[in-house]
C-alpha cells in the first residue's frame, strides 16, 4: 500500500462518543438534537477528531435512553428529522469526519411492530422474531437472571408464554437464530450505510447467541449484584457468534472503508473475549475492552491493563481504547482529586492519545468535564429510578456538554433535561479555548501531533522501564521515532533517558516544544507529560 495515503480513519483515526440529547440543543427544548451536532462541527473539526459514534437516534420510547428501539430505519423526533440526519452526515463528511451509529439489535422496544405482532398470537409469522417458551415445572423456562436484576423471562398472560429480555422487560431479545431476523438486521445496515454512514457501534453482540436447551446458569455470589450473582454460562457469549459477525462484516465490505466496533460487554476481565470478536481482523474491526473504566489511579495498573489488552490481541487485530463513556462514570469523575483533576486529566488524555489503537473520546472530556451529581428527582435513567438510591444510574456522565459560562451553560436556552455541573462557569469551551495550558488545547495539541507523526498513528510499541509512578513508551514507524514519558504522581520522578539520537520535546506540560532533553537522569515534574522525538 502507499504508505502516504494508508490513512485509514477508523485505524488511525480518532472518534468521539456523542451522546446526543446532552451535546447542544439548536431548537430551545432543553434536550441536544442533531442540528445541534451539525452546529457544533466545526468545533469538533478543530478538535481534531476523525469520526463520531453518535449515541442512539433512532425512534424510542426512550425507556432505556434510545438502547430500546421501536423503529430502525427512522430518527426519534426528540433528535429531529431524516433530513437533519442526512444533513449532519453531509455536514460532516464535508470536514472530513466520519459517523458510526449505534446498532442495537440484540433487543427491540417492546413497542416495536415487530414485536406487537409477535406478542398477538402465537402463531402470527413474526412470532419466532423473538425468544418465546414455554414455563417449566409451573415457573420460568430457566434461571438466568437479567442484568438489570430479576429473571430474564417475563411472563405473557395473552399467550401464556414466557419472552426473554437480557435487559427490562421492556427489551425483548431477538432470535438470532432465525434467519428472518438476520436477514431484516443487514437490510436495516444497507439503509444506512447507503445513505453514507460509515459504520456501526454493536450493542452488547455477546447477548445474540443463548443456550438452545435452555441450561440453568450456575449461582456464584462473587459474580456479583450486576450479573444477578450467577455465571453466564448459557444465557449469553454462545458459540455460532462468528457466523453472524462474518454475515455482518460482509455487508458492511460491499462498501467501502465502512467498520463496526463491537461492545462485548463483559466488565472487567473479558479482553480475551473481546479480542475474539475481531477474528483474525475478519469479523469485527474494532472491539471495546473496558478493564480501564474499572482502574483505580495507579500508573502500574493501567500499564498492566494495557499489557493485557495488547497481548490478547489476535496478530491482525487492531486495538482501540477508552477511558470514559455513557455507562460509566467520566475518567476525571473517577479520578478527580482536587486540585489535581486538570492535571490529571492531561495525563489520561496524552496516554489515551499515544497509545497503540484507536482513541475512543467521550465528548466533554477533552474539557475534563466531571459528572454533574443527580438527585433523585433529576433521575432519567431507568436503572436509576428501580435501584435508587443503591445503583444512581448513568445520569451524571451523559450530563450537558459545558460550552460557556452564560445561563444552562451555552447548552440551551432552556433548563436542560439533566441539571448542570456546578463548575461548569469555570470549566467550559469558551474559557479553556482562550488558555493555552487548557485541557481543551492540550487534547487539540495531542490530535495535531498525532496527524503530524505517524509512530503515533500506527506505529509499534515498546514498553521503556521506568520508576513505578511513571509509565514511558516508544512507538516506532520506520524512522519516526516518539518517546512518551507520563508522571502519574504528584511529586517528581527521575528517569533515565536512554536514547540514541538528541531528543527534543514535541508536546509537554511543563517544558517548551522544541526543548532539548540531554540523554541521562531527567526529574519528571509532578504530572508531567512529555512527547519527545528527534
Ligand atoms: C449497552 C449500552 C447500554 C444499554 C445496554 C442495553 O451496554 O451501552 O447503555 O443500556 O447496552 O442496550
Amino acid at each position: 500500500m502507499n504508505e502516504a495515503n494508508d490513512f485509514l480513519w477508523w485505524k488511525h483515526g480518532v472518534i468521539c462518543e456523542i451522546w446526543p440529547r446532552s451535546f447542544y440543543d439548536a431548537n430551545g427544548d432543553g434536550s441536544g438534537d442533531l442540528q445541534g451536532i451539525t452546529r457544533k462541527l466545526d468545533y469538533l473539526a478543530e478538535l481534531g477528531i476523525d469520526g463520531i459514534w453518535l449515541g442512539p437516534v433512532n425512534k424510542s420510547p426512550m425507556v432505556d435512553s434510545g438502547y430500546d428501539v421501536a423503529d430502525y430505519r427512522s430518527i426519534d423526533p426528540i433528535y429531529g428529522t431524516m433530513a437533519d440526519f442526512e444533513q449532519l452526515l453531509a455536514e460532516a463528511h464535508r470536514r472530513k469526519i466520519h459517523i458510526i451509529m449505534d446498532l442495537v439489535v440484540n433487543h427491540t422496544s417492546d413497542q416495536h411492530a415487530w414485536f406487537k405482532e409477535s406478542r398477538s398470537s402465537r402463531d402470527n409469522p413474526k412470532r419466532d422474531w423473538y425468544i418465546w417458551h414455554d414455563g417449566k415445572k409451573g415457573g420460568a423456562p430457566s434461571n438466568w437472571q437479567a442484568l438489570v436484576g430479576g429473571s430474564v423471562w417475563q411472563w405473557d398472560k395473552a399467550t401464556k408464554q414466557y419472552y426473554l429480555h437480557s435487559f427490562l422487560k421492556t427489551q425483548p431479545d431477538l432470535n438470532w437464530r432465525n434467519p428472518a431476523v438476520s436477514q431484516e438486521i443487514y437490510a436495516t445496515m444497507r439503509f444506512w450505510l447507503d445513505k453514507g454512514v460509515d459504520g456501526f457501534r454493536c450493542d452488547i453482540l455477546n447477548y445474540f447467541l443463548k443456550d438452545e436447551q435452555l441450561r440453568d446458569n450456575p449461582w456464584s455470589l462473587s459474580a456479583g449484584i450486576f450479573n444477578g450473582f450467577q455465571k453466564h454460562l448459557y444465557s449469553r457469549g454462545q458459540p455460532g457468534m462468528e457466523a453472524i459477525l462474518r454475515q455482518m462484516r460482509a455487508v458492511l465490505d460491499e462498501y467501502k472503508e465502512r467498520m463496526m466496533v463491537g461492545e462485548v460487554y463483559v466488565a472487567q476481565d473479558g479482553p480475551a473475549m473481546a479480542a475474539a470478536f475481531m477474528g483474525k481482523g475478519d469479523l469485527c474491526h474494532l472491539s471495546f475492552e473496558f478493564s480501564l473504566l474499572f482502574t483505580k489511579w495507579d500508573a502500574a495498573r493501567f500499564k498492566e491493563m494495557i499489557k493485557r489488552w495488547y497481548s490478547v490481541l489476535p496478530e491482525e487485530g487492531w486495538p482501540c481504547n477508552v477511558l470514559s463513556n455513557h455507562d460509566q462514570p467520566r475518567a476525571v469523575t473517577r479520578y478527580a482529586a482536587a486540585p489535581d483533576t486538570q492535571k490529571r486529566a492531561r495525563v489520561m488524555a496524552a496516554f489515551l492519545l499515544t497509545l497503540r489503537g484507536t482513541p475512543f473520546l467521550y465528548y466533554g472530556e477533552e474539557i475534563g468535564m466531571p459528572d454533574s451529581p443527580i438527585k433523585r428527582s433529576d433521575v432519567m435513567d431507568t436503572i436509576g429510578k428501580m435501584y435508587w438510591p443503591i445503583v444512581k444510574g448513568r445520569d451524571g456522565e451523559r450530563n450537558p456538554m459545558q460550552w460557556d459560562a452564560g445561563k444552562f451553560a451555552g447548552f440551551s436556552a432552556v433548563k436542560p433535561w439533566l441539571p448542570l455541573n456546578a463548575d461548569y462557569s469555570a470549566v467550559n469551551v469558551e474559557v479553556q479555548d482562550k488558555e493555552p495550558s487548557s485541557v481543551l488545547n492540550f487534547y487539540r495539541k495531542l490530535t495535531a501531533l498525532r496527524r503530524a507523526q505517524p509512530a503515533l498513528q500506527k506505529g509499534g510499541f515498546e514498553w521503556i522501564e521506568s520508576d513505578k509512578d511513571l509509565i514511558a513508551y516508544r512507538r516506532t514507524w520506520q524512522d519516526n521515532e516518539i518517546t512518551i514519558i507520563l508522571n502519574f504522581s504528584g511529586s517528581s520522578r527521575a528517569h533515565k533517558i536512554d536514547a540514541g539520537l538528541p531528543l527534543k520535546v514535541l508536546l509537554g506540560t511543563h517544558r517548551d516544544s522544541g526543548s532539548p532533553v540531554d540523554k541521562g537522569p531527567l526529574a519528571v515534574y509532578p504530572y508531567e507529560v512529555l512527547a519527545l522525538g528527534a
